[in-house]
């Protein structure tokens, strides 16, 4: 069976370059912070252009410890998209705010930055801002939105590490769009450990000083609490084996393209003779972007057939998202809210496998003699 994510393919790839990072760390005695830790926050900063780096727990303790150090506080309403994975708004609703959700754009899935101006109110202090599948949120749109309200951004980049953005004829990285931005180095991400793991980035010292403090107890110094925080720590293994995963994004990152292109290719072909209703139409990437396709991701006409053509093939497929989030039990009670996009996506959304380690080619060959 194909795998969705093909993380032994990988490793295999790497085997001998994670296997001595690895022995190295178990060798040293030391699994918590340290040498290892110290060093890969340092090249994820030297890979961001010099921005403050905290590592952490997991994506949504980064999320977490940015709304902390932003200051959030129970009678805030953050502003989040109604369609991607729950961690966003959950992490306002654990800090005793409200999520209030953000309708999407029907082409390219992102946070809709006409949403967002209509949702803002007395109470609205910031925008979280998914990167989803891979591809950086409308952020010149939102920073003038916030600018005006006054209102920080959080950049979700959980799913775009490594994507890109021209900006103003340069380009510029996911991670460097919020006022605080976060990843996840969940296994499967673009950039992933063998565990949980996640990253904060920022420009601001200030906010570095306390996102640090706030991962580490809230603690200035040993044993000293200036402020109430968490632990959140990545381990030296798991910092390891992204040093050296790190090594080889630059080269991933083309080939999860060209297997989406790939994708792209067969379906624009498909859609010629497919008659209404069967179409697949494919998100958009937008003018000077480029996307990590954390997944691949496409909208299916009729979606329950072409899961069983799917099936037919043994090709393995994920449905990130079955339901906008407004309509999760735990956010639905009394939730009028209506996100029209976002409720067609979470009907029509389909993904494939697409990581630097997928048979794209032998994929669409599959695809081709289905549809036969
Ligand atoms: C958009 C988004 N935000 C946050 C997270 C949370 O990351 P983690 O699983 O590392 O906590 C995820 C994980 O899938 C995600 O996709």
């Amino acid at each position: 069976m194909i795998p969705f994510v093909n993380l032994t393919g990988q490793r295999e790839k790497y085997r001998f370059e994670l296997e001595k990072a690895e022995q190295a760390v178990l060798d040293s005695g030391c699994f918590i912070g340290g040498p290892q830790v110290e060093a890969l926050e340092k090249e994820l900063s030297d890979y961001l252009d010099g921005r403050h780096v905290q590592t952490c727990a997991s994506g949504t303790d980064a999320l977490t410890i940015a709304l902390m150090t932003l200051g959030l506080q129970p009678e805030d309403e953050v502003i989040v998209p109604d369609f991607t994975f729950i961690a966003p708004a959950e992490c306002v609703a654990f800090l005793g705010a409200t999520p209030v959700f953000a309708d999407i754009d029907r082409e390219t899935l992102q946070i809709s930055p006409e949403s967002v101006r209509s949702l803002i109110g007395p109470k609205t202090k910031g925008i979280i801002a998914v990167d989803l599948f891979g591809q950086c949120a409308p952020f010149e749109e939102l920073r003038e939105i916030a600018d005006e309200h006054g209102l920080w951004i959080i950049e979700d980049a959980a799913q775009a590490f490594g994507a890109t953005v021209l900006d103003a004829g340069n380009l510029r990285k996911a991670c460097t769009f919020g006022d605080i931005s976060i990843t996840s180095f969940y296994p499967s991400k673009p950039l992933g450990c063998y565990g949980d793991g996640g990253a904060l980035f920022t420009a601001r010292k200030d906010l570095a000083d306390k996102m640090r403090m706030i991962a580490n107890h809230g603690s200035s110094g040993r044993y000293c609490h200036e402020i109430i925080g968490i632990n959140s720590r990545l381990d030296a293994l798991q910092a390891a084996v992204l040093r050296v995963k790190l090594g080889h994004l630059a080269e991933e990152l083309p080939v999860r393209q060209q297997n989406a292109q790939n994708y792209d290719r067969f379906f624009t072909e498909f859609n010629r003779s497919a008659p209404d209703g069967q179409k697949i139409l494919l998100q958009k990437i937008a003018s000077g972007n480029t996307s990590t396709y954390a997944q691949y991701t496409a909208l299916a006409e009729n979606r329950d057939s072409f899961i069983g053509k799917l099936k037919q093939a043994e090709i393995p497929y994920s449905i990130h998202y079955p339901m906008p989030l407004h309509k999760q039990p735990c956010f639905s009670r009394g939730n009028e809210q209506l996100c029209p996009n976002a409720e067609w996506a979470s009907e029509h959304v389909i993904s494939l496998p697409v990581c630097a380690f997928t048979d794209a080619a032998g994929i669409t060959n599959k695809l081709k003699q289905v549809f036969r």
